[in-house]
């Protein structure tokens, strides 16, 4: 069985995207075989990887408008593309029974093929999002130390435990971890210890840092450690995944 993880939040802009394509990557160069899902409507995760114009997505394939295609991105890296026609999947499934459960079911036959399956949740708690819950093993959220951060991640929580007791009973908080982290900045820094005080157990010691590459390297359809080895981006996302492996 893949361990499968989902990066949510329900703020856009926290870091979600990047944390699933570096971490992704990070995965793939230690060794593990990863497929990346790219569940937002805004397909910032498959344009970042440089696909451009995918043929097939996973929205065709929840629709089973074809079979589920997987295009390579780099050795054991692998993405189902996103489409902005996701934003309909509420309209057009929100009826069906077994709503919740089409990503899972769509996932399953790719178990074999993977370590690790990465999804990347829109910033929204929609139908999208519950199914990437419903068949995920790990959640983890990245969170900007700012003010509200914490309301958002409130929210998070709450609908975990109510996945927990309806859809999935697995279901697993891996982790909170700070995105676009700038010590210098007292506020950040005070919210940080803010939300470690609360969610101690949570909270992991690995911390993105704010870092322009990170920002760049998508531009150029590349991960941080293909884009910038030595930046402080591929320091804190290695050190990240290291993190994540032991838990
Ligand atoms: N650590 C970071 N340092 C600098 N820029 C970042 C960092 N993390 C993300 N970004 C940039 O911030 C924006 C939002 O990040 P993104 O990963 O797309 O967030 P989300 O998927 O949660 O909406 C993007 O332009 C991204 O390149
Ligand atoms: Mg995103």
């Amino acid at each position: 069985m893949s361990k499968i993880i989902a990066f949510t939040n329900q703020k856009g802009g926290v870091g979600k995207t990047t944390s699933a394509a570096n971490i992704g990557a990070g995965l793939a160069r230690a060794g593990h075989r990863v497929l990346l899902v790219d569940l937002d409507p805004q397909v910032n995760l498959t344009h970042g990887l440089g696909l451009l114009d995918a043929e097939f997505n996973v929205y065709g394939a929840l629709l089973h408008e074809y079979k589920v295609k997987a295009y390579p991105i780099q050795e054991r890296l692998a993405l189902i593309a996103g489409s902005p026609t996701l934003s309909s999947f509420e309209k057009v499934k929100g009826d069906e029974l077994d709503r919740e459960f089409l990503l899972k079911d769509l996932l399953e036959p790719l178990h074999e093929r993977c370590d690790y399956i990465l999804l990347d949740c829109p910033p929204a708690l929609g139908l999208i999002t519950l199914n990437a819950y419903a068949c995920a093993t790990d959640l983890y959220i990245p969170l900007e130390a700012q003010l509200y951060a914490t309301e958002g991640l409130e929210k998070v929580l709450e609908m975990v435990a109510r996945v927990k007791r309806r859809l999935n009973p697995g279901l697993k908080v891996g982790g909170i971890f700070f995105t676009r982290f700038d010590s210098r900045k007292v506020l950040r820094r005070e919210t940080a210890e803010v939300v470690r005080d609360k969610y101690p157990d949570l909270v992991l010691t690995s911390t993105i840092r704010e870092a322009i590459a990170l920002g760049e390297a998508p531009h150029l359809g590349q991960d941080i450690f293909s884009y910038a080895p030595t930046s402080a981006g591929a320091a804190d996302y290695e050190t990240l995944v290291k993190e994540i492996l032991t838990r």
